[in-house]
């Protein structure tokens, strides 16, 4: 019997989860995604081809692994199909890699409205959500008022559709939100029409009998761990458990069956949307590593936010995670850098903190603790003593306070820019 091993983000999102679960991919017959929806941009680079994943698992490019999409995702059925077409257009049929849970919750066009609306109305208090329903499609699942997937096949799906349309309608009045709320009707049933073309699964036996099978299957997160809906920076987080936990629900897995966790970060962070962030640099250091590292958002194209690597976050999300194995991205980066440095502590109001607070305001601030940038071009190395002192001092420091090895190191994004150690 196998263990589901789960692979997630540890930051704000946008770690490089699509090139690690792409790589590792290759050693899994099943990947399966447990959470969120298109508010996922999962970038795929290989041999001279980019693909952004958004509610397709990152396996999708492995030849003989099989795609799941769980019950715990949202499922918009238009950004599906547009994303399918894609898939297809580079040479692969969809719907022979792809099975999806029935249980997986629909997002309608109005959810995508209704995120709208609620964003127009918040004011200042914008969650810079990425507009794409998740939000308002959880609320509906945990009221229980949600269309699943499953439910495409019973004969009074459209009378069903309608009625949660109509309560839909009301809200966005309420809200005075101006929209043409039907634009979107006849595309999302031709797209349901689509997924029903798929394998529609129970997801909790497809998967539990993989692992039985003695088949491998690799979760995979969308966003990270301080997005996280319990934990993450609230109000400002996506609308699902992004931590381990997530997976067990989110595919009727259960605890005692999780395996290796690979916990990704970049060896800076940023931050794509409003809320809290410590470390962010508004100077040209900030600049520079928005430019290097092109932190800009693949759904929205929104300008990343960007700073210093926080290790007090990091430590937060490895516990909650209980992360065995880390995986650092982009610290390529960071080639050109005199110094680097890593938050190893808050100060709050003049008292030295190693907590992440409840509260994360102005009055929270980085201690640093600097180290020698090493100034080379690491992109070419794939055997670890080749790298120069100064990086290995970085990643021997990350790994002492986080009390787990970084057993990969991406260089660059391509597949082949990888080192395992
Ligand atoms: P991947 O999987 C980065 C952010 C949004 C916003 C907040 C809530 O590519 O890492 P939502 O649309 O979920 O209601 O937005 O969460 N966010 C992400 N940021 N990467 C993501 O996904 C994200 N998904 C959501 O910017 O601040
Ligand atoms: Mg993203």
């Amino acid at each position: 019997m196998k263990k589901l091993d789960v692979v997630l983000g540890l930051q704000w999102g946008d770690e490089g989860k699509g090139k690690v679960v792409d790589v590792l991919a290759g050693r899994y017959d099943g990947v399966a995604r447990f959470q969120g929806g298109p508010n996922a941009g999962h970038s795929l680079y290989f041999e001279g081809k980019h693909f952004v994943a958004r509610s397709i698992p990152s396996g999708i490019f492995r030849e003989g692994s099989i795609n799941i999409i769980g019950n715990g995702v949202v499922l918009d059925p238009i950004e599906f199909q547009e994303e399918c077409g894609k898939v297809a257009a580079m040479g692969l049929n969809p719907q022979e890699k792809i099975v999806i849970s029935k249980k997986a919750n629909l997002i309608l066009p109005t959810h995508r409205l209704l995120d709208a609306a609620n964003e127009a109305a918040a004011g200042k208090g914008k969650i810079g959500s990425t507009l794409k329903g998740i939000g308002p499609t959880y609320t509906d699942k945990i009221s229980r008022h949600a269309l699943r997937v499953g439910d495409a096949l019973a004969p009074d799906f459209k009378a069903r559709y309608e009625k949660l349309q109509n309560r839909h309608i009301k809200e966005l009045q309420n809200l005075g939100f101006e929209c043409d709320p039907h634009a979107e009707d006849e595309a999302w049933f031709a797209a349901m029409e689509f997924i029903k073309g798929f394998k529609l699964v129970d997801c909790e036996y497809y998967v539990n009998d993989m692992l039985a099978n003695d088949k491998s299957v690799i979760a995979e997160g969308a966003q990270g761990s301080m997005l996280d809906i319990d934990f993450g920076t609230y109000p400002f987080v996506t609308s699902s458990n992004t931590t381990v936990g997530g997976c067990c629900p989110g595919l009727g897995i259960a605890p005692t069956k999780v395996g290796s966790v690979y916990g990704i970060f970049k060896a800076y962070c940023t931050r794509v949307g409003s809320g809290p962030f410590p470390t962010e640099l508004f100077d040209e250091t900030g600049e520079e590593i928005r430019q290097l590292g092109h932190e800009f958002g693949a759904v929205t194209g929104r300008p990343r936010r960007c700073g210093w690597l926080d290790l007090v976050a990091l430590k937060y999300a490895v516990m909650l995670d209980g992360v065995t194995d880390l995986i650092m991205m982009k610290a390529d980066i960071l080639n050109t850098f005199d110094t680097i440095k890593i938050a190893v502590a808050y100060k709050i109001n003049g008292e030295i903190v190693d907590h992440f607070p409840f509260e994360v305001d102005d009055n929270v601030e980085p201690v640093y603790k600097e180290f020698k940038g090493w100034k080379k071009d690491i992109c070419a190395v794939r055997d670890y003593n080749e790298f120069p002192q100064e990086f290995k001092d970085y990643v021997a420091f990350i790994e002492k306070e986080t009390g787990c090895p970084i057993s990969i190191i991406s260089v660059g994004p391509d597949r082949d820019e990888t080192l395992v150690r």
